[in-house]
């Protein structure tokens, strides 16, 4: 029997459903099956983590769900080639870089040596009263202490208290930060020391939670595009937040790239078909939303709105309408960013994502220097 803690209850239903179907027949040799009304959503269920690895993973305070995170673990201990080495951006403390490392850690195919090379700024993003509150549950149980805060300066750098979080673990051996972001404007290009990876690196595998604007997007595109090879996966943290819309934007201009696979909560997964190359990212993604103008940004996103809602994606449905909204008013269109707004809060589903909507009503993105405001 079943019961309503039985970690195996979502394969249960998911098998009576299955058996509840009405048996269609056997097909005869060599035709085609038979076209089906029923949209192809059965979901693939994972069996739960050993609490061990579980309570390892809802450790270090992060930015991302446990759902997302249980995902990552399981991509990189189970379907991961363990032939290449993993590039992620954007660790912050590395929530997301413990879930990574440990499933390769754990991955039977891992080839030795192959590590996870996590590039962030390690500095400017939370202040130090700000950092010290978010750390706190680690300061209670003793992974870290109270005087690992005191001596920060300004800009609350954190590479040392990633070092301190990671480096006594079993899978620190897979784990090699660097301390160099990318640009979040092409005039920050020739200053300051950027994100660089070694001549011939080769990767399958890229996580990505640090690329926060249109530019950063496209300079970290740039800088991974020769080491990417095709079957590569892209995971995307903030492929669903509402503020991102240089994600979608970015993917929908390479989508003869980029086959979908799969999400978890806001992190979306797709393949890489064939190289990327800095030429086409050049010629098809420009230095800003303001060049890419209004016409094409709102193409780009219609298009993505158009493909979630043909496989049945209501959570990218309305997230890519929220991006519609943001881009239009990042590019000073906020009449027509309103009314996409507007239209968004009568789509079918959208209570789940209400709070979202008034965060965008007010706020509907982003720019490096600063919040683009709207109001209703
Ligand atoms: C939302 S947090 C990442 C959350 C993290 N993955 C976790 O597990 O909690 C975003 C991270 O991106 C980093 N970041 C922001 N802009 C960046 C840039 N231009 N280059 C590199 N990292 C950047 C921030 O410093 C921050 O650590």
């Amino acid at each position: 029997m079943t019961t309503a803690a039985d970690p195996n209850a979502p394969l249960m239903r998911r098998a009576m459903r299955l058996l509840r179907r009405p048996f269609r027949g056997r097909r005869p040799e060599g035709t085609a099956p038979a076209p089906t009304s029923e949209p192809f959503v059965e979901p693939f269920v994972f069996t739960r983590l050993a609490p061990n690895v579980a309570c390892r993973l809802d450790e270090i305070p992060s930015e991302t769900t446990r759902g997302e995170r249980h995902y990552l673990y399981r991509h990189f201990s189970s379907f991961w080639s363990g032939a290449y080495d993993v590039v992620e951006i954007g660790p912050f403390l590395g929530g997301t870089s413990r879930a990574i490392a440990l499933g390769m850690l754990h991955n039977p195919r891992r080839r030795s040596g192959t590590v996870l090379r996590t590039f962030d700024r390690f500095r400017d993003y939370f202040d130090v009263p700000r950092l010290a509150s978010f750390l706190a549950p680690m300061i209670a149980s003793g992974a870290l202490s109270a005087e690992d805060f005191e001596s920060l300066g300004d800009r609350a750098p954190f590479l040392d208290i990633f070092r301190r979080i990671h480096d006594s673990q079993d899978y620190a051996e897979c784990l090699v930060p660097s301390d160099d972001g990318v640009p979040d404007l092409p005039e920050q290009e020739s200053s300051g020391h950027w994100m660089t990876l070694p001549a011939g690196f080769v990767t399958d595998s890229v996580f990505i939670d640090g690329c926060k604007s249109w530019y950063g997007t496209k300079a970290f595109m740039r800088r991974i595009a020769s080491a990417a090879i095709p079957g590569s996966m892209f995971l995307f943290q903030d492929y669903g937040w509402y503020t991102c819309f240089w994600l979608g934007a970015f993917v929908q201009a390479f989508r003869d790239r980029f086959e979908p696979i799969g999400n978890v909560d806001n992190t979306y997964v797709f393949r890489l078909e064939r190289p990327l190359t800095i030429a086409e990212i050049e010629a098809r993604f420009p230095d800003s939303p303001e060049q890419c103008g209004a016409t094409r940004l709102s193409e780009l996103l219609e298009a993505r709105i158009a493909e979630a809602t043909e496989r049945q994606d209501d959570f990218g449905r309305i997230r890519h309408t929220l991006h519609l909204a943001a881009a239009l008013a990042y590019v000073d269109r906020k009449d027509e960013a309103r009314e996409v707004l507007r239209s968004a809060e009568r789509l079918q589903g959208i209570d789940p994502h209400r709070g979202v909507i008034e965060a965008a009503w007010r706020a509907p993105t982003y720019t490096p220097t600063g919040t683009v405001t709207l109001g209703r």
